[in-house]
């Protein structure tokens, strides 16, 4: 099977039940056991449930592989991979990476004896030194957030020793683009409240692996903890991924006009896009992905506030957090999603105060570049 046929028809049956073409939102907490002991593989919906499992099943062929387990948030997704840790290992993390990330490891996994060194990870060379006796994780994001640099990922995975694993955030590029199980990762995450899902109307978040014993201590997690997806937000993210093909292609249509465009305009400092040619990554982008998404990052020239004045300018970008539904939305990272880094760091990275990032919906484009260009001329 194919991508686009596997997210419409993997995991996707008629319902035993009743024949229900479309897989029905089972909502219950519990079922009803014939004998103790006797039932139908349900026993209680933290554990299990035929919506969810329906989700896992469907996102975890298109990562490749037959082993997902589905959370409540993408954040859910990613302290579960981190509970696969005991105190005392080390993890090294990229260090341009999704705020709430750096926020869960720096704040939170410290006070359970974790530690983490955050490296530029498309310096190989930087990864490779900061790896420990302890290291146990290689945490991944690429296409990095808000940067948009690429890592390497089949070059991270042959710097990890035995015992160690590589896990990627693969929320940018999505499976559509992206395969890291089959570039050698052994977990893949998503925020499924990004492109999986697609309509920006509901939270969660997937962890995919490829081999069965890790799969069963993420569940066991998963279980034990307890953040999982709800019936409805599995079967909404589940309905959203069966056009995940179709929306990429146009994402990636848009952003590549967009990021042109862009970088034409001589108000305009820089641009991050990996399907630039102007990219420093460009070609291992080619390699590694099969689309470049629809992330575009930039930074205006003239004051920092220009950035915020324009922003505040757009009639189709929403100014607002998150990204990779249907419609365009424009985020200031300094202030927005990336304002709990210390901003001696952020600039360190790169996130100025000048800079924006712009996940391009699949309005049509040349609406979506009329609004850019009216706001741009609006804010010299
Ligand atoms: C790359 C990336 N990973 C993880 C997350 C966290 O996902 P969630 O908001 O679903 O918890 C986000 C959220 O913005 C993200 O952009």
């Amino acid at each position: 099977m194919k991508f686009a046929t596997k997210a419409i028809h993997v995991g996707q049956d008629a319902d035993p039940a009743t024949g229900a073409t479309i897989v029905p939102i089972y909502q219950t907490s519990t079922y009803t056991q014939t004998q103790v002991g006797e039932h139908k593989g349900f026993d209680y919906s933290r554990t299990i449930n035929p919506t969810r499992l329906a989700l896992e099943r469907q996102l975890a062929s298109l990562e490749g592989s037959e082993y997902g387990s589905a959370f409540a948030s993408g954040m859910a997704a990613t302290s579960a991979v981190l509970g696969l840790l005991s105190s005392g290992d080390h993890a090294v993390v990229s260090d341009d990476l999704y705020g709430g990330t750096y926020r869960l490891f720096s704040r939170v996994l410290t006070k359970y004896g974790l530690t983490f060194t955050y490296v530029d990870m498309s310096d190989i060379q930087a990864v490779r030194s900061a790896i420990l006796p302890e290291t146990k994780l290689f945490w991944v994001e690429t296409p990095t957030n808000p940067m948009l640099k690429i890592v390497d990922i089949a070059a991270i995975t042959a710097l990890r020793g035995a015992g160690s694993l590589v896990a990627v955030d693969n929320t940018f590029a999505t499976p559509y683009f992206q395969q890291p199980l089959s570039l050698g990762a052994d977990i893949v995450v998503h925020s499924t409240t990004k492109y999986v899902g697609g309509h920006s109307d509901v939270l969660g978040g997937v962890a995919i692996v490829r081999d069965r014993d890790l799969h069963e201590a993420i569940k066991f997690t998963q279980n034990a903890v307890g953040a999982v997806a709800g019936p409805y937000d599995a079967w909404l993210t589940m309905r959203g991924a069966k056009t995940l093909a179709v929306r990429m292609r146009q994402h990636a249509a848009n952003a590549q006009a967009v990021a042109e465009y862009l970088l034409a305009r001589a108000d305009v400092a820089r641009v991050y896009y990996p399907g630039l040619p102007s990219h420093p990554q460009h070609e291992l982008a080619k390699r590694q992905m099969s689309g470049f998404g629809g992330m575009v990052s930039f930074e205006l020239k003239g004051d920092p506030r220009r950035a915020l004045d324009f922003a505040s300018r757009l009639r189709y970008f929403s100014l607002a957090e998150s990204l990779g539904g249907v419609e365009s939305l424009i985020c200031h990272p300094a202030r927005m999603t990336h304002g709990s880094i210390p901003k001696a760091e952020r600039d360190r990275r790169g996130i100025t105060d000048g800079l924006l990032r712009l996940s391009v919906g699949i309005e049509d484009v040349d609406d979506l570049i009329a609004d850019l260009r009216t706001a741009l001329d609006a804010t010299p």
